[in-house]
């Protein structure tokens, strides 16, 4: 599902951000991406969502080759990835139905499909009875789950999460993560940047290591490594 050949991303002078990496990753697997700040994480990410360009090497997602891909088709492309970040990145002054709505208009879903799809995918976060609430009177917990619902609902392949638990408390850092695993269970590929040791080693998934760019190590049911 996601092919990275000897991928180096340089912004300039100095160490590259990523430094060759490779890394296989199958369709339906989970896997946590951690290391230290500054060591290529968010830079792998905006590489997969063809924010940026890689310097050298080559990446291949679900089939399709990003170098070089017309930029009609990176549109087409970015759809079959879902993302959420740290800071949850909601309309702050449109509800929890239009945030998540609003994803599907963008890509011109009739309402009628919208109107179906949109409860349906609040449902799968937990969050049904919450859909007229605005980002300011939920949760930190319940507006990252607004952002998934809003990853989700175009039914993407890939989902992408960089430190999606990086403003939570240590128990809805858990309920986040076993969301997420829920989602993996139902056939998404999920890639997870995460800080959260405790949880890595709790949850026994692949954890690929990065170290200055590198990656210093990738292991099946792996554990937080402090590079
Ligand atoms: N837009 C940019 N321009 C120049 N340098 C950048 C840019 N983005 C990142 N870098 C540099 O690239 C390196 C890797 O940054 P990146 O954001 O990928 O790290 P990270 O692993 O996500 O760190 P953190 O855990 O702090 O989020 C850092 O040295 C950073 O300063
Ligand atoms: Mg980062």
């Amino acid at each position: 599902m996601i092919d990275l050949i000897e991928v180096t991303k340089s912004y300039g002078k100095g160490l590259p951000a990523l430094n060759k990496a490779t890394v296989h990753i199958d369709k339906g697997e989970f896997v946590f991406v951690v290391g230290s700040s500054g060591s290529g994480k968010t830079t792998l990410i905006r590489l997969l969502l063809k924010e940026l360009d890689p310097t050298s090497g080559s990446i291949v997602v679900g089939g399709e080759r990003l170098e070089g891909m017309k930029r009609s088709r990176v549109a087409k492309y970015r759809r079959r990835l879902g993302v959420v970040f740290q800071d949850f990145r909601l309309l702050k002054d449109r509800n929890v139905y239009e945030n998540v709505a609003f994803a599907q208009r963008v890509i011109g879903r009739p309402t009628r499909v919208i109107k179906r799809r949109v409860p349906e995918v609040l449902q799968e976060v937990g969050l049904a009875d919450k859909y007229r609430s605005f980002p300011d009177e939920l949760s930190g917990g319940e507006q990252q789950r607004v952002a998934l619902a809003r990853a989700l609902v175009n039914r993407p392949d890939i989902l992408l999460a960089d430190e999606p638990t990086g403003n939570l408390d240590p128990r809805t850092s858990e309920e986040i993560m076993g969301l997420l695993e829920q989602i993996n269970q139902r056939g998404t590929t999920v890639l997870v940047v995460t800080h959260n040791k405790d949880i890595v080693n709790a949850m026994r998934k692949r954890v690929v290591t990065m170290n200055e760019g590198v990656i210093v190590s990738d292991e099946k049911e792996g554990e937080y490594h402090e590079a």
